[in-house]
């Protein structure tokens, strides 16, 4: 029997209106640009304006996905976060409203680090299977903020990205085998009482490194692919470099050549997004996937691997095939104008975004009108979450 072919029929990403670029921040730290730049492959971060988060970007990345499908066949929301803004009820459910989606839908958040939009593609794909008459609409949206001041300040970052899971799909059709791999470890966590992440930097590289093989032999041993048949891998990217760390390592540990021209074969065209917006956490592995269909035209038929390491820890490897013809159904140029557009803005205007002062007591507060995307929040008012329409169109 053939397998039905189910996966990610259309992509979009969105981000913020501003951004810090990281010669600003080494500038502002007296550290050399490089270290960033050439160290961590990083040039910028993505910063969030007062009136933006993990909902406006989700909904901003969805709208173009509703706009050309319609959402008729679309029963299920699944929202991958690690940066929650309620502790009970789901984000997916403001982009439910704001998008004006039908009541006849189920919506769920799902949680587990950077890892956690990779189980909601999965769940996505198994619903999928059963009905294939039905969609799934999988959101990824973070916001990685760290400790101004500490090592991990230039590896902050956001986007969301909004993808379509199909039968029949235009863009990835994913493949049945997958490799997982877990451990309960402390290498990056957030408590409940704190805004900002603790990291343990070294302890989370070699974290990913070791889940990466571990994840791979357990896919191999599933009827997974050589590594040899895939035209491109992404990552999971706190920053760039970590892309090339993890494949080098994965790459060594099976005795396959390592050298900077199979890296970057490999890697370098699904790095140009997370480059300049710096780590969206359960976004990031989507984003890779954006970046490379954007900036490959040679995948049609050729198999891809995405690989997902989510700290505390999980980690995911799935293969899928690029369906041919891929290219007439990329968002390169919206893509491509979300990042250009954002503003970027000095170190002062970054510190007070980084430590906003919002009532916790249920006090009626307006948030300023600054974002240039579809959808703001508004007001935070009687402990609820205004949001609203601009006006503004989202990318196309
Ligand atoms: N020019 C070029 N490269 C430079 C440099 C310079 N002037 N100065 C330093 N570097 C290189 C270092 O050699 C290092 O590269 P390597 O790891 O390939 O050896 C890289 O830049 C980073 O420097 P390092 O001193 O290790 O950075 P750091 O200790 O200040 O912090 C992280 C780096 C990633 C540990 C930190 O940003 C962090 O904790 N981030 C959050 C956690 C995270 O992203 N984890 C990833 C797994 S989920």
């Amino acid at each position: 029997m053939t397998e039905p072919a189910i996966g990610i029929h259309d992509l979009s990403l969105a981000t913020t209106h501003y951004r810090l670029d990281l010669a600003t921040l080494a500038h502002h730290l007296g550290t050399d640009p490089a270290k960033f730049h050439t160290g961590l492959g990083q040039d910028a971060m993505s910063v969030p304006a007062a009136d933006e988060d993990i909902v406006t970007m989700a909904a901003a990345a969805a709208r173009p996905i509703i706009d050309r499908h319609g959402a008729d066949r679309i029963r299920t929301i699944l929202f991958a976060t690690e940066t929650g803004v309620d502790q009970s009820k789901a984000a997916g459910l403001y982009v439910h409203g704001l998008l004006g989606l039908p009541s006849a839908c189920r919506i769920v958040e799902l949680k587990q680090a950077c890892y956690s939009a990779t189980a909601a593609l999965q769940f996505a794909t198994a619903l999928v299977a059963r009905d294939p008459t039905q969609q799934v609409l999988v959101l990824a949206s973070d916001i990685a903020k760290y400790e101004r001041g500490t090592a991990a300040e230039a590896t902050q970052g956001a986007a969301a990205v909004a993808m379509l899971v199909t039968a029949d799909p235009r863009l990835l059709r994913l493949e049945v085998p997958s490799g997982v791999f877990s451990a309960d470890i402390s290498d990056f966590w957030r408590p409940n009482y704190r805004s900002e992440a603790v990291v343990d930097g070294r302890a989370s590289i070699t974290a990913y490194q070791k889940a990466t093989v571990e994840a791979w032999n357990d896919y191999r041993r599933h009827g997974g692919r050589d590594l040899s048949e895939f035209a491109a891998f992404c990552y999971h990217q706190p920053f760039t470099n970590m892309a090339y760390k993890a494949h080098r390592h994965l790459l060594e540990s099976t005795g396959a050549a390592a050298g900077a021209a199979d890296l970057d074969t490999a890697l370098a065209a699904a790095a140009v997004y997370n480059r300049a917006l710096g780590n969206s956490y359960s976004a990031s592995a989507y984003l890779a996937l954006a970046s490379l269909l954007d900036h490959r035209d040679d995948l049609d038929q050729r198999p891809v691997a995405i690989i997902s390491y989510g700290s505390g820890s999980v980690a995911e490897i799935l293969s899928g095939v690029i369906v041919p013809g891929y290219r007439n159904h990329v968002r390169t140029a919206a893509n491509t104008n979300a990042i250009d557009l954002r503003e970027p803005i000095g170190y002062a205007r970054y510190e007070e975004l980084h430590d906003p002062e919002l009532p916790d007591d249920g006090s009626h507060h307006e948030l300023p009108a600054e974002t240039s995307g579809p959808y703001r929040l508004a007001a935070l008012t009687g402990h609820k979450r205004i949001y609203q329409p601009t006006g503004r169109p989202a990318g196309t």
